[in-house]
């Protein structure tokens, strides 16, 4: 394994882009490969059986690209299939998971935590294990959110449609007294500004993207993988369906233009 190798990172469609800025932002000098399987979103409705197989598949097409970590910037992933993908691969493999509960539990004072996600991730309760670790006095109160994927798929990201939905899902964790909200979804900081009015400045919003970004950074650097190079690593694109929306919607995430985004064909 060699530093000069890039770090892989994917998700069901578009919501692992939120783990890519992070990391074009804490190691602008990593070579980044993206994955986006494109033409299976949503995983958040699928079985754990599934998910773990597009995970297989997905992490060796990453590793025949020489990827040299990968990171699982889906919660539903990270929640059905993470354990399994680390036994099977040799390679360091990062969930989101973790650092999204250490994050909040970092910045929660009344130990009341709203989680929102896919079907699938709020079912397994893997953010309810990963916080009662930490500490067992956290309450917590989940809500599974389906709609929010499609809406960040087609870039529907403001107005009074997302604004509607996010009242109807989100009221009763506000009502819960919640003082920090988890978004277990990659995709959900797309809609940021959203849910940013919805639960009023009183109710912290976090998102694992940065704190995954930063654990990566720990992980590598204490590997001696981090790269020498010391000029922009880039981004390297794969999709299973549709590469020009991809580019697209991708484009006006990042702030910055998608030079390669090929289309793939898994299974
Ligand atoms: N962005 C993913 C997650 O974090 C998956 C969403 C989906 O495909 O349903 O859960």
């Amino acid at each position: 394994m060699s530093s000069s190798q890039p770090i892989a990172v994917f998700d069901s469609g578009l919501g692992g882009l939120t783990v890519v800025k992070a990391l074009q932002k804490n190691l602008p000098n990593e070579s980044i490969i993206y994955f986006g399987d494109t033409a299976r979103v949503p995983y958040g409705n699928k079985s754990q059986n599934l998910i773990q197989e597009y995970g297989k598949e997905i992490t060796e097409f990453l590793i025949k690209k020489g990827a040299k970590a990968v990171i699982v910037a889906c919660n539903t992933a990270s929640a059905l299939a993470l354990p399994l993908l680390k036994n099977i691969f040799d390679i360091p493999i990062i969930g989101v998971i973790s650092p999204g509960a250490e994050m909040a539990y970092s910045v929660t004072r009344s130990k009341k935590i709203g989680i929102i996600g896919t079907l699938a991730t709020i079912q397994s309760k893997a953010y309810e294990m990963a916080l009662q670790n930490l500490d067992n006095t956290i309450q917590t109160k989940a809500k599974a959110c389906p709609l929010f994927v499609p809406l960040v798929e087609e870039g529907w990201l403001i107005g009074e449609v997302p604004a509607q939905i996010a009242e109807t899902y989100l009221s009763e964790l506000i009502d819960n007294g919640i003082d920090t909200l988890i978004l277990g979804c990659t995709h959900y900081p797309l809609l940021i500004p959203v849910l940013e009015k919805v639960v009023g400045n009183r109710i912290r919003i976090v998102d694992s993207a940065e704190t995954t970004a930063k654990y990566t950074a720990d992980l590598l650097k204490n590997l001696n993988l981090l790269t020498d190079n010391t000029t922009d690593g880039g981004l390297e694109n794969y999709v299973t369906d549709l590469p020009v929306r991809f580019k697209q919607v991708a484009r006006r995430f990042l702030g910055r233009e998608i030079d390669h985004v090929s289309p793939v064909h898994l299974g």
